[in-house]
C-alpha cells in the first residue's frame, strides 16, 4: 500500500528506518498530472531499488509565468492511484508553505548551459529547478533520481548541481516516451484542443525529417530545414530551433565539433508552450 506523505519529517522517519535496514531509495521528482513518462521512471525506479519515491509539487519558484503556474494541471488523487499502480511506495506532496517557509534567496551559476534555450527563454526558470531539486535531494537522500530526457537541459543541469555540491547519488536519464503518435508525453498536453491536439504530433515528426538530412546539410541548413517547416504550420509559434552538442549544450556549427549533437525545439501551440528533442548522432 502506498504511503502519502505532506510533512518532511515524516517522511524522513519513515526513510531512516528503511536505509537504516540496508535498504536503497529511487527517486522520482514530479509537479504531478501524471502520464505514462512518469510512470516508466516510477517503474525503472523500483526496479533499480528497493524503495521508489515520488515527489508530487508544482514548484512555483521555477515559473517565470504566473498564468502558467495557475493553469498548471493538478491531480492529485488521481497522480496517487497511478503511483501506487507503478510499484511507488511512498509519495511526498507537501504544501508550498511546508518547502518554502521562508522566502528563497539562493541563486545558482551553472555556467554556460544555462544561458542557452529554456533558460534564455525562461529567465529564473532553472533557478528555481535547482532549488527544489536540491531541497528535495537533500529531503530524501535517495541513491538514485530519475528525471526524462525531454527536458534535456534540466537533467545537464541537474547533473552540474549534484557534480558541484558533491551530492551523493546517481542521475538516471531516461530516454523521452512518445504517444503512439510520436507526440513526446508532456502533463501540459492534456491543455490542447483536439485541433491542436491532432497538428502536435508534427513536431517530432518534422524533428525526424529534419534528423533525416542529416547527411547532406550543415547544422545551419538543418536548423533552417527545420524552421521552415514549422513555420508552414500555422498553429505553430515557434521560439528556437537549436542544434547543439550534448553536453555543452552550445550550437553546432560544424559537425566535426561534437561528439553527439542534438535538435531541440520549444514551441507555442494555443494556449500551451510544448518541448521536444532528438539525438542527431
Ligand atoms: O521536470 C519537472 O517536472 C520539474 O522541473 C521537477 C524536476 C520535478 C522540479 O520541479
Amino acid at each position: 500500500m502506498i504511503q502519502v506523505f505532506n510533512y518532511i519529517a515524516d517522511l524522513q522517519s519513515y526513510l531512516k528506518a528503511k536505509r537504516d535496514s540496508g535498504l536503497t531509495v529511487g527517486l522520482v521528482p514530479t509537479m504531478g498530472a501524471l502520464h505514462e513518462g512518469h510512470l516508466s521512471l516510477m517503474r525503472r525506479a523500483k526496479k533499480e531499488n528497493d524503495i521508489a519515491v515520488a515527489s508530487v509539487f508544482v514548484n512555483p519558484v521555477q515559473f517565470n509565468n504566473p498564468v502558467d503556474l495557475e493553469k498548471y494541471p493538478r491531480t492529485p488523487e488521481r497522480d496517487v492511484a497511478l503511483l501506487e499502480s507503478a510499484g511507488c511506495d511512498a509519495v511526498f506532496m507537501p504544501s508550498v508553505e511546508e518547502m518554502y517557509p521562508a522566502k528563497v534567496e539562493d541563486h545558482y551559476d551553472f555556467g554556460a548551459i544555462e544561458h542557452v534555450m529554456e533558460g534564455a527563454c525562461r529567465p529564473g526558470h532553472f533557478n528555481g529547478v535547482a532549488i527544489v531539486v536540491r531541497k528535495l535531494f537533500e529531503i530524501v537522500e535517495p541513491n538514485r533520481a530519475y528525471f526524462g530526457e525531454k527536458d534535456f537541459q534540466q537533467l545537464a543541469i541537474i547533473s552540474k548541481l549534484v557534480k558541484d555540491y558533491n551530492i551523493n547519488l546517481e542521475v538516471v536519464p531516461c530516454d523521452i516516451v512518445r504517444e503512439k503518435d510520436g507526440l513526446a508525453m508532456s502533463s501540459r498536453n492534456m491543455r490542447l484542443n483536439a485541433d491542436e491536439r491532432a497538428i502536435a504530433p508534427m513536431i517530432y515528426k518534422v524533428l525526424r525529417e529534419t534528423v533525416a538530412e542529416y547527411e547532406t546539410m550543415s547544422p545551419a541548413e538543418m536548423k533552417a530545414l527545420a524552421l521552415k517547416k514549422y513555420s508552414d504550420i500555422k498553429q505553430f509559434d515557434v521560439e528556437y530551433v537549436e542544434i547543439a552538442d550534448e553536453t555543452t549544450l552550445q550550437s553546432v556549427s560544424d559537425w566535426k565539433d561534437s561528439e553527439h549533437a542534438r535538435i531541440f525545439v520549444a514551441l507555442q501551440l494555443g494556449p500551451v508552450r510544448l518541448i521536444d528533442n532528438l539525438r542527431i548522432y
